[in-house]
């Protein structure tokens, strides 16, 4: 049988130079280096860490980056000039990544140069810095538009001066697949070649992997598809879908992928696109009735992989999509086991919810039902009073008076704003009962305006125990103190019984 791939796929990683690219990212060396380690551990062949010639900063990066003893090989872009070359250097890199521009359009309305030109200063820079020791990746910038004979006769001059490997950029992701397939393998014959696909048309990832599939053996790639615009390829979902589709072992640890995703989204403030393969907060979320049931019988039924095996965990949401089997199981989970007519009111009254636009939160589902099932639960803790004060002189700090078990405690705390210390107030408050952590906090003004309806749902953990809760005001500070005493309420109970 034909191998689907010319040899053993390897990964450029681009995250701190194409994905800090990305409008309103930058990166300090130490971030930079917690990146790079993560990179390392996952398993990438390559780091692309920043443009030396960029800033003194950029440098500093390179260099911590090197001296950190990483296995993979640490690279920095360079243009094809020598002082550029000169600062890789100096930082300490293994290789270059030398990029010319390749198509009509970008050598001469951007460069103001000529063919010759770009030829000239491509093959002396090569020269250049293979005098120097480094590895060299010969880049054609806005391949995918040029001149095929022209990029032809670049690579392979750049190769006889000493270029290690190409690389064929897809600079405004205008490459279809079937293109990759045609302009691919002459190149791929010169010398080993990357592909770098950019999203502009959602096709970089297909583009990739038809470029691989068709003699490329190493992919260019950003954690989260950061980039440019639209982005580059998205490392998790091409890893997965060359481990998935492909049946490629691609010697990545897949387990640490949604970590990686995680950290890079936290350093570079890019939240994850909700709906984003492998990584986005719904992709391994269910909700529809037949879905939830399908799922709880067989998870293939709809899920592409398994969620564990990218780190993360399956999570049935309750709305009005539900089904009885989410909502019995979910109850289940908490040691409620109602019967088939009382069930079926529960899911009534958590579908009637949904209805209004609500996210359905655990308190809810248990406060639902308790009340179908004519539980009789007094609350465990209840708010006496709080105070906030805040202003532009003023550091926000908040007191709060509950009563817990029938005894009465008031605490203080500052915080980062007003929200932050009446949060923190209520955690001190219950410290005698328990730790309580605030995992998540998510708010949605529900209309237009200053005095809008403020929705807050919070996650809440207690030992190993999670629950979501919500409260509605059109005061956010009293929306979420409400959310989460009612979280906390749940916590504390399900400790006691
Ligand atoms: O997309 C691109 O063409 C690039 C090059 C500068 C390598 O990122
Ligand atoms: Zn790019």
């Amino acid at each position: 049988m034909r191998a689907l791939f010319a040899g053993r796929l390897r990964f450029f990683d681009t995250t701190l130079r194409d994905g800090e690219q990305t409008p309103g990212v930058s990166l300090g060396p130490d971030q930079k280096l917690e990146i790079a380690r993560m990179l390392a551990d996952v398993g990438v062949d390559v780091i692309e860490v920043g443009s030396a010639a960029a800033s003194e900063g950029e440098r500093d990066a390179i260099r911590l980056v090197a001296d950190a003893g990483l296995s993979p090989e640490i690279c920095c872009y360079v243009r094809a000039l020598p002082v550029d070359i000169d600062w890789a250097v100096d930082s300490g890199a293994d290789s270059v990544h030398l990029v010319v521009p390749v198509s009509d359009l970008h050598i001469e309305k951007k460069l103001r140069k000529d063919r010759d030109a770009v030829l000239r200063m491509a093959f002396d820079a090569v020269e250049y810095a293979k005098e120097r020791g480094l590895v060299v990746e010969l880049s054609g910038e806005d391949a995918s538009r040029a001149d095929q004979a022209f990029v032809a006769e670049l690579f392979a001059g750049g190769v006889e001066r000493g270029a290690d490997r190409l690389c064929f950029c897809d600079t405004v992701g205008l490459l279809t697949p079937e293109r990759a397939t045609v302009l691919i393998p002459p190149l791929a014959a010169l010398a080993p070649l990357s592909i770098h696909c950019h999203d502009d048309l959602g096709f970089a990832l297909a583009t990739t992997v038809a470029a691989l599939k068709a003699g490329a053996t190493m992919a260019h790639a950003t954690v989260n598809g950061l980039g440019e615009r639209a982005g580059n390829t998205a490392f998790e979902a091409l890893v997965m879908a060359l481990e998935r589709l492909y049946g490629y072992h691609t010697g990545i640890r897949t387990q640490r992928l949604y970590a990686l995703s995680a950290l890079v989204s936290r350093l570079t403030k890019v939240p994850l696109a909700t709906q984003a393969p492998v990584s986005g907060e719904m992709a391994f979320t269910h909700e529809s009735g037949i879905h939830a049931h399908g799922v709880l019988r067989d998870a293939s039924t709809y899920e592409a992989l398994p969620p564990e095996l990218v780190g993360r965990t399956r999570r049935i949401l309750l709305g009005k999509h539900t089904g009885s089997a989410a909502v019995e199981a979910a109850l289940a989970e908490r040691g409620y086991h109602p019967d088939p007519p009382r069930l079926a009111e529960i899911v009534r009254r958590i579908k009637a919810l949904g209805d209004e636009g609500k996210r359905v939160t655990d308190a809810d589902l248990l406060a639902i039902a308790e009340a179908v099932l004519a539980i009789e639960c007094a609350p465990v803790l209840s708010l006496r009073q709080y105070t906030v004060v805040s202003g532009s002189n003023a550091i926000p700090t908040a007191s709060v008076t509950i009563r817990v078990n029938g005894e009465e405690h008031t605490s203080a705390a500052t915080g980062k704003g007003p929200v932050d210390a009446a949060i923190e107030a209520l955690r001190r408050s219950v410290a005698g009962v328990g730790e309580i952590e605030l995992l998540e906090y998510h708010v949605d003004a529900i209309s237009g305006g200053t005095d809008a309806l403020v929705d807050v749902t919070v996650k809440m953990a207690k030992d190993g125990k999670m629950i979501t809760s919500r409260g509605a005001r059109t005061d956010i500070i009293t929306a979420s103190v409400e959310a989460v005493v009612a979280g906390m309420n749940r916590l504390l109970r399900d400790t006691d019984t």
